[in-house]
């Protein structure tokens, strides 16, 4: 059986929360040329998926799983196939109820140094959780996925490569084969029994210099398109590179 080439964390421009520069569509476009078969886009809060964009992944040759990055008790949660509602899914407890044996939970980058990561609260939950992100981004001298996959190994969790990406430098950096049939209730019974292979390396410091170099870039010209100072001409160019238009 072929091995499906899949990431389950990757944000779009229809994410409520954060910018990213590109459509789900475009995601789709690039997946196709990376050669994936299996996406999930996991924006914040909010499920981006309808019958239009599963049929132009389709199209595409790519399997689209309905994922959410949700926060539960002010933690970062991955929920995939489940009936999600911001207002429905608040508490742990809710999760455990909401749960069932076609969905798939992921602890997203559990001891990352984030307030959002799930940290103490993945072991008191851990029957809620499937898999283990590993997440792309580390170096071969700093790794926070490490906790994460002494505890996957310690109580036998799969562990799951994604690239979380928010930007385009992030996608394709780290990513999962999967053994298992290609649609959603199979990619998702075959995680759950551990047919998954995490593909991945360590960025490089000129990752990182480049990371240094674009950011303030990206926010500075945020800040010049919203706040109007170039008038609505250039607002309305950066929204027409990022699709909203
Ligand atoms: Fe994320």
């Amino acid at each position: 059986m072929k091995k499906l080439k899949a990431d389950f964390h990757i944000h779009t421009a229809d994410d409520p929360y954060d910018r990213i520069r590109y459509s789900s569509r475009q995601l789709i476009e690039r997946a196709q040329h990376r050669g994936y078969d299996v996406l999930a886009i996991t924006n914040h809060n909010a499920v981006t998926y309808n019958a239009e964009l599963v049929e132009y992944a389709h199209q595409h040759g790519i399997l689209l799983i309905p994922g959410v990055e949700a926060t539960i008790e002010r933690k970062h949660v991955l929920l995939f196939n489940i009936d999600y509602s911001k207002e429905r899914i608040n508490t742990f407890a809710d999760l455990r109820k909401a749960k069932t044996e076609d969905s798939l939970v992921i602890a997203p980058h559990p001891y990352f140094p984030s307030p959002l990561a799930l940290q103490g609260k993945l072991k008191e939950n851990l029957d809620l959780f499937d898999a283990i992100e590993y997440c792309h981004f580390y170096f071969s001298w700093l790794n926070f996925n490490k906790r994460g996959v002494q505890l996957a190994h310690l109580y036998d969790i799969p562990l799951i490569g994604t690239s979380d990406a928010h930007f385009w430098w992030q996608f394709h950096t780290t990513y999962s084969l999967i053994e298992g049939e290609k649609t959603i209730s199979g990619v998702i019974q075959a995680i759950k029994q551990g047919m998954v292979t995490v593909v991945s390396s360590p960025l490089s410091i000129f990752t990182l210099w480049k990371m240094g170099m674009k950011l303030p870039l990206h926010l500075m010209a945020d800040l010049i398109a919203y706040s109007g100072i170039l008038g609505s001409r250039w607002a309305e160019i950066k929204a027409r590179k990022y699709n909203k238009l």
